[in-house]
């Protein structure tokens, strides 16, 4: 099997050899949004040259419509593993449809019952919960987490399991500080004490293989932006957890979750991105397919054979961010940063440096054609935690386009301005 050939594909995403004073940009701005394939671009345009119709029509244009948006499912119920396409709902982004979850979810709960999210997340997957308990006398509470790793602090979730809550809502992956949760582990154990489950996996899929049946969650939810198709939000819910649900919606509509006409190309696009995983499984995966053989064949065994060797190959990458990082002096790296443990994190890595602020060092990078992202980037839990507010943190964010030149381009320049301020 050839080796991961980063050249080879970087060449399918254009914005990459976008210039800057002379030089192409680097981009480590992934978690924030990832640049799409060629394929995910041309899927978009040919939906508007060949399929644009609203749908159900009995016509060539809405068949043609109505055949992507059913595949786009089908393609996105392989990444994830759902065992059926009727598992996915496509939406705006996951923020939107997470609220829809939580306004529905909390309709089944009455006042004195307890949600618990976790500390460590993102804001889409606390917000919603927290606005949907207040209006109906729910109690929420928040898994804190365990400063020195950055990591959920699992005792205490044990602990707030006693008390028996409906709903336990917690992420695969942070999108400040890379840290990995024990996914199938805390569902186990939100199961056992009677809870339903509800992942924000929008940080892990563009880094991993994610399986929904595997960890068993009743709900997950991502997003196609972050892993290199069009903003489209992509909710997994398990067939009787999705049934039970009681939801606002239209009375001819078909279905309760998707509410109005769908961004149809988008869905073209978010098929597309998946097709484009999977082509990276059929020519570099192939080592890990065993891995997946209980996967069905085809797009769906590629895809996840395609998300092993993208993350196989950043976390050779991240190896040689991570020693650079912490030989620059004054570099502070926050989270997981033991060898050993480096499976318990993506390549994302939120630093803080001695003599800059994260501002003035994205500032800075940003000038020289390096793209990073500074704050929190609504990870506020974890931010205020570590009392990094109000500056947050300077966030750098390998993806599988990265390579070891751009690397050692930021680690120089990231020492130059340590030095300089
Ligand atoms: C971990 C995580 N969860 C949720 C979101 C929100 O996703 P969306 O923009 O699709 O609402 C983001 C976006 O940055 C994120 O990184």
């Amino acid at each position: 099997m050839p080796a991961f050939d980063v050249a080879a594909l970087r060449a399918r995403f254009p914005a990459l050899s976008i210039e800057q004073g002379g030089r192409p940009v680097a981009l480590f701005d992934g978690p924030g949004g990832t640049q799409v394939p060629d394929s995910v671009i041309e899927a978009v345009s040919r939906y508007y040259r060949e399929s644009n119709a609203n749908h159900d029509g009995p016509f060539l244009t809405s068949q043609r419509s109505d055949a992507l948006v059913e595949d786009a499912h089908a393609a996105l119920a392989d990444l994830l593993n759902a065992r059926d396409a009727s598992e996915i709902k496509l939406g705006a982004n996951m923020t939107t449809l997470t609220m829809h979850v939580a306004r529905s979810l909390s309709a089944t709960m009455s006042p004195g019952d307890e949600i618990v999210v976790s500390g460590l997340d993102h804001e889409a997957n606390v917000g919603p919960w927290q606005s949907a308990a207040a209006d109906r006398g729910i109690t929420v509470r928040t898994v804190p987490i365990r400063p020195d790793d950055v990591t959920l602090d699992v005792e205490a979730f044990d602990k707030l399991l006693h008390a028996r809550p409906k709903l336990v809502a917690f992420g695969w992956a942070s999108n400040a500080f890379g840290t990995i949760n024990p996914v199938a582990e805390l569902v186990r154990r939100a199961h056992e004490a009677g809870a339903l489950t509800y992942v924000d996996a929008v940080h892990a899929a563009p880094h991993l293989p994610i399986d929904v049946q595997a960890v068993g969650t009743d709900f997950l939810a991502c997003s196609a932006y972050k892993f290199f198709g069009p903003h489209v939000g992509v909710l997994y819910g398990r067939q009787e957890a999705l049934d039970a649900l009681p939801t606002y919606k239209l009375r001819p509509a078909h279905d309760r979750f998707e509410t109005g006409t769908g961004n149809f190309e988008g869905y073209a696009g978010a098929r597309a991105a998946v097709e484009y995983l999977a082509e990276v499984g059929r020519a570099y995966g192939t080592q890990f397919a065993a891995q997946f053989s209980a996967l069905a064949v085809g797009r769906r065994r590629d895809a996840h054979a395609g998300m092993a060797a993208i993350r196989a190959y950043e976390m050779g990458l991240f190896g040689r961010l991570l020693d650079g990082l912490e030989a620059i002096p004054g570099v502070r790296v926050w989270g997981v940063t033991d060898r050993a443990r480096m499976a318990e994190r993506t390549p994302t890595v939120a630093i803080t440096l001695a003599h800059a602020t994260p501002e003035e060092a994205s500032t800075a990078l940003g000038h020289r054609g390096i793209a990073t992202w500074w704050g929190d980037f609504y990870a506020v839990g974890p931010v205020e935690r570590l009392g990094l507010q109000p500056d947050g943190v300077l966030r750098i964010g390998l993806t599988h386009y990265n390579t070891i030149d751009e690397v050692d381009r930021l680690l120089d320049d990231l020492r130059e301005i340590a030095a300089a301020t």
